[in-house]
């Protein structure tokens, strides 16, 4: 195994995971506390289903104010197109409310819904096929020691989901180890820097080079104001996906501020990208 030095495609997303958070009175002031930082970074918010139509105004409302990089993201999706699934919400109808983007297979999904790789993989598809961009989420068991990665069978993992699928490269990864979700602790730079390099190359032998560089990987469990400064120079990372910290208006701007002033993108434009 190699590395060569080769231009890779560098974004600054943070998706903002609000769970089964936040009522409907809150979301006018939630939005105007944070239009001041939706300039820099792209954001996308993904509302609990209810107040998508209410988020979907307010996306609405930013973007014809000229902040075209804020977006509206669901927090699960239906795993078949439409028909008898009593509790399920379609594809097409996250897309009729302007949603542009969906979380799949999040830790939660996976560990209280007993959601398997078929199930995510059918979500992605049913994504794909309404022209919403999954965010698939992937990592460790919550039970893990968070001193051993199983850099194996996340890969494995990956490759087991991607594989096969119509135009993959339509698509982001978030790397959630589940021990960080809902702490304040994250992951040593070295050991996200190795899981990102791995996954980077893994999509490379999945979807080939010229898909895979164009492929976002986030990292996500435990993101905070405190701890941003050690996230933000890791390599291959692109952006955050946010739990706990975006539940409040103040500690999101907080720490979107944090990311706009210390995250220089400009370092990251060359990078070294593993080669099979
Ligand atoms: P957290 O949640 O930021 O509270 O750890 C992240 C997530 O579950 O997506």
């Amino acid at each position: 195994m190699g590395f060569n030095i080769c231009f890779r495609v560098f974004f600054v997303i943070v998706v903002v995971n609000w769970k089964m958070n936040q009522l409907r009175e809150t979301l006018s002031d939630y939005y105007s506390h944070i239009s001041d930082y939706i300039r820099e970074l792209s954001l996308v918010i993904c509302p609990p289903y209810p107040y998508l139509d209410q988020c979907s105004k307010l996306t609405n409302q930013y973007n014809s104010r000229g902040i075209s990089s804020l977006y509206l993201g669901a927090q699960n999706v239906g795993h078949q197109s439409s028909g008898a699934y009593t509790g399920e919400i379609s594809a097409a109808m996250l897309k009729d409310f302007g949603v542009s983007y969906s979380l799949v297979g999040h830790m939660e999904r996976r560990t209280i819904f007993q959601e398997n790789t078929l199930i995510i993989k059918q979500k992605i598809i049913c994504l794909q096929h309404a022209g919403i961009i999954p965010i698939l989420c992937f990592g460790d068991d919550p039970t893990s020691d968070p001193l051993t990665t199983n850099t194996k069978a996340i890969t494995e993992t990956i490759k087991n989901t991607l594989d096969g699928l119509d135009k993959p490269s339509s698509i982001i990864l978030a790397y959630e180890p589940g021990w960080a979700i809902g702490g304040d602790e994250t992951p040593p730079r070295e050991v996200l820097e190795e899981i990102f390099f791995s996954v980077r190359s893994t999509m490379t032998a999945t979807l080939g080079q010229d898909m895979s560089r164009h492929v976002p990987l986030l990292y996500g469990g435990g993101v905070r104001e405190n701890n941003i400064h050690r996230l933000l120079p890791c390599r291959e990372l692109d952006g955050f996906l946010c739990g706990g910290v975006s539940l409040k208006s103040k500690t999101l701007s907080a720490l979107l501020n944090k990311i706009v002033t210390h995250g220089s993108t400009q370092t990251k434009v060359f990078s070294p990208v593993k080669s099979g």
